[in-house]
Order: structure tokens, then sequence, then C-alpha cells
């Protein structure tokens, strides 16, 4: 399974991040890697460093320790290599629709017009059809994201790393969004790295799920999904689901044992008070 071959492949990765001048372990010896074709979410308790190993695996930080390979090759400069969506990826307000998708092949340098007419061919695929002209304040929540996800695969990567991209959405949305992500991976064959605080979705989405120790992040758990594809989301309600949200969960709650001392991130207790398996942000 583990394979240097692999799309991305992390080992040993750590990193040291510094507020006011201290020292502040955010990742400590991490393994990771995803196949070519394959799904992988990365759940863990907030502020565990999950960002931070986008950004590492994306080239915008360096890890302190560790290697990094990407489609088999070394990659001390990964910027670019992949699509990345972010946390708070936001679109311009100035700009349509139309506009705001293209911002990443214009960067790359393509023409306006070319960068337009790859846009026009999506636009019916992520459900923006009729709202090329549009600017972001007159689109859903779900919309605006979609648009945010076609700006990040236009960009023609073969990864696509997605850093909680429907946390903001309401549930039903989130849903909705849910399912058209899976649509969308099935027909794109892209590798995607997905963190995402809902453990349901890591589940329905996932080929592996990586959950990650509270701060400094190391990884607790590799799970794999064997639930059959297509997904759809009423397998949520599956003895074979709600078996492995269970293994997640409980593997979350164990982080936030109180012996820990990590009461201020308590994944996994919260949805044992409230029924809900959301990861408190
Ligand atoms: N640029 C930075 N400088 C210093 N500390 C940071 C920086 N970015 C994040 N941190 C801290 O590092 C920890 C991990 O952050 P992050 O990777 O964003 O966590 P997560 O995405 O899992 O919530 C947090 O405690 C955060 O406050
Ligand atoms: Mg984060």
């Amino acid at each position: 399974m583990d394979n240097p071959e692999h799309k991305i492949w992390l080992e040993g990765v750590s990193k040291v991040l510094y507020t006011n001048g201290r020292p502040l372990p955010v990742l400590e010896r991490v393994d990771f890697f995803a196949q070519d074709g394959e799904f992988v979410s990365i759940i863990g308790p907030s502020g565990c460093g999950k960002s931070t190993l986008l950004n590492i695996i994306a080239g915008l930080e360096e890890p302190d320790g560790g290697a990094i390979r990407f489609g088999g090759h070394d990659a001390p400069s990964r910027l670019g290599l992949a699509g990345y969506m972010h946390q708070k990826d936001l679109l311009l307000p100035w700009r349509t629709v139309l506009d705001n998708a293209i911002l990443g092949l214009e960067v790359q340098g393509v023409p306006r017009s070319e960068a337009h007419r790859r846009a026009r061919l999506l636009m019916g695929r992520f459900g923006l059809t009729g709202f090329e002209s549009e600017y972001p304040y007159a689109l859903s929540g779900g919309m605006r994201q979609r648009a945010a996800f076609l700006r990040t695969v236009l960009a023609e990567k073969d990864l696509l790393l997605l850093d909680e991209p429907f946390g903001a959405l309401d549930a039903l949305t989130r849903v909705h969004m849910q399912e058209w992500l899976l649509d969308l991976w099935e027909s794109l064959k892209k590798t995607i790295v997905l963190v995402t605080h809902d453990v349901d979705e890591a589940v329905l989405l996932s080929d592996r799920v990586y959950v990650l120790t509270a701060r400094p992040g190391r990884v607790k758990l590799v799970q794999r999904v064997d639930l059959p594809r297509p997904r759809r989301y009423d397998m949520v309600t599956w003895g074979e689901f709600v078996a492995l949200k269970a293994t997640l969960v409980r593997s979350l709650r164990e982080e936030s044992h109180p012996d820990r001392g990590a009461e201020a991130h308590i994944p996994g207790a919260r949805e044992l008070r409230h029924g809900s398996t959301e990861v408190p942000q």
C-alpha cells in the first residue's frame, strides 16, 4: 500500500510554527499518502495541524523534517503542482462568476478568451449555467462554493487539496454538495485530499480516512472505507457505515480524554451530548 511512487507521499513530516517567537510543534512525524485517483480525508481536533499539512503538500510551507514525494519524484518545489481550495477561499466580490472561475488560469498566463471558453464548458457541471455574469453576492452559499470549486478544477491539476470546503454551509446544502462532489470526482478521476470536521462526510466520500491527534498532529488511525461506489447519501444509514463512523468517533474522542489535557478540543464529545458528529471548531 504505502509506496513512494504514489501521487503524493509524505514520510516523517514534522513542522514547528512560531508564535511571538515561541516554537509551537504543529505536526510530528506524519506519514501520509494518496494514490492516483484516490479520495482521502483528514480529520482531527481543531488546531491539530490539518491546514498546515495541506499547506505543506501544496508547497506553501516547508516541513522541518521528513520527506515528500510527488508523483514518485522528490518535490522540493511543489508550488503549482496541486489545485488548492483554502479553508477561507473567497470569491472576489468585484469579479463575475465567470471571471472568478478563470482567476487561476489567468495567473497561469492563459489568454482571457481561452480561459472563458474552458470555464463555460464546465458551467453546467457546476450548476452555474445562467449565472456567468452574476457577482458572488447574488449567489447562494452552495453556488459560491461550486464557483470556487470550478476555479480549482479549471487549473487542471491531478491532485486537489480541499480544506473544509463545506464547513460554512447549512446541513441540507452540505449534503447536496457532498453528492455533487461524489459525482464530479467519479467522472474527473482526480486525486482528492479533503480536510473536514464532519465524520459523516469523511466516511461517505473517502477511500481512506486519516485521523490526527490533538496538536502536535500525529497520525492516530488510518481507516479504509470499503463501501461500494458509486456512493449515495442514503448509505449513512447502513450498518457498515455506522460501524466505520463509530470507529472514527471513538478515535477522536480518545484525543479529548481529560487525562490528555486537551479539553479545549473535544471532538467526539460534543456529538455524545448533541447527537451530531462534527468536530467542534
Ligand atoms: N502561520 C502560523 N504561525 C504560527 N502559528 C500558526 C500559523 N498557522 C497556524 N498556526 C497554529 O498552528 C496550529 C495548527 O494550525 P492549523 O494547521 O490551521 O490547524 P487545523 O487546520 O487543524 O485547525 C494552530 O494552533 C494554529 O494556531
Ligand atoms: Mg484548518
